[in-house]
């Protein structure tokens, strides 16, 4: 029964419970995980107080700037999901490669693969604005052994469970196992999330629009339609709509979730395959919005049907209300 007490933890070992031959692992490493972004929460809160903001100097897989928040959250992460004995590879955005891990850490049959972006919107830090990390999991193929390739490079619609946090105003985690989408805040006083939003539906149409506008001149001609077709008048469509883009997708996309909107980042003439990563932000995105009732695709192509050919493949990826992405769609399959 949910009532206003209920934890992540308890809600997450219930849903788990109604699964046939469910063996709790799963609750186990969703709890890692939820430890892990605990850990995260309490470090990104201290951020302006402490020395700890400014670039390590080094670089992610991607050539991009990696900041000492990055790092932290993704040994974090790392650390207690290899200590928790229930995956048997990880595959961070942080890393080169997929990380094995072998069954020597694990009393369990170490049977899932965890796939995340630790710290999602980090150029955000520094201005005390909402940044998050998004995870993705997957049952092995291998039967034993640590984790390949072949184990990591899933498609989407295989997920068994995928979340995210957002390091906001609060600290909310929210999760689908598959069974809708549900939303937890965490009181930092005694460290515990609890239920804030049971199965939350992404409304069908919205008034929003989150894009990076300042990429207007690199977008196809059907993506400059669209985006002009939203800003002009008409009473009966609820247009013009209203922009809000925050710069960081967890955020972005955790205020479309809640009030409906449609995200957008497109490919464009420098970027074929847009900016955003398949495994890392696009397959859980879309996972969730799926559960809640919305839609997530590459311009053509539902997203969780794209299949993977590298760990750290980009993809355009247009996510949220469904009549919204219905509708860019048809803007998008013009070009
Ligand atoms: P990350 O911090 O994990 O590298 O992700 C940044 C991403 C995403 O959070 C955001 O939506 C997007 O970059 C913003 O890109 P632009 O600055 O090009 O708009
Ligand atoms: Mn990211
Ligand atoms: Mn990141």
């Amino acid at each position: 029964m949910i009532n206003r007490l209920t934890t992540l933890n308890r809600h997450i070992i219930e849903e788990e419970r109604r699964i046939p031959g469910a063996t709790g692992q799963l609750s186990d490493l969703l709890g890692d995980i939820a430890l892990a972004c605990k850990v995260v929460s309490l470090e990104v809160n201290k951020a302006g107080l402490i020395d700890i903001l400014g670039l390590t100097g080094d670089e992610n897989v991607q050539g991009e700037e990696v900041k000492k928040l990055d790092v932290y959250a993704n040994e974090t992460l790392k650390n207690i999901m290899r200590i928790g004995g229930h995956a048997c590879a990880l595959c961070s955005e942080e890393e080169e490669t997929f990380v094995p891990i072998d069954e020597v850490y694990s009393d369990y049959s170490h049977k899932y693969i965890v796939h995340f972006d630790p710290l999602d919107g980090s150029s955000n830090i520094d201005a005390n604005i909402s940044i998050g990390t998004i995870f993705s999991i997957y049952k092995r193929l291998s039967i034993s052994g640590p984790g390949t390739i072949e184990d990591c490079l899933q498609h989407g619609y295989k997920q068994v469970a995928a979340g995210y946090v957002v390091y906001g105003s609060s600290t909310i985690m929210v999760y689908t196992a598959g069974r809708g989408v549900h939303g937890f805040t965490l009181d930092p006083a005694i460290g515990e999330f609890f239920i804030s939003y049971n199965n939350l539906m992404i409304p069908k149409k919205s008034k929003t629009y989150s894009v990076n506008e300042g990429n207007y001149a690199k977008w196809s001609k059907g993506m400059q339609n669209y985006i002009d077709y939203l800003k002009q008048f008409d009473k009966e469509t609820g247009r013009p709509y209203s922009s809000r883009y925050v710069g960081s997708l967890v955020a972005d996309f955790h205020r479309n979730l809640l009030y409906g909107g449609i995200f957008l980042y497109p490919a464009d003439g420098k970027n074929k395959n847009g900016k955003l990563r398949l495994m890392y932000e696009a397959n859980p995105l879309a996972f969730l919005v799926e559960q809640a009732g919305g839609l997530a695709i590459d311009g053509k192509n539902r997203i969780l049907d794209i299949h993977p050919s590298s760990l750290h493949q980009r993809t355009p990826l247009i996510i949220g209300s469904y009549e919204d992405v219905l509708i860019a769609k048809k803007f998008l399959e013009k070009d």
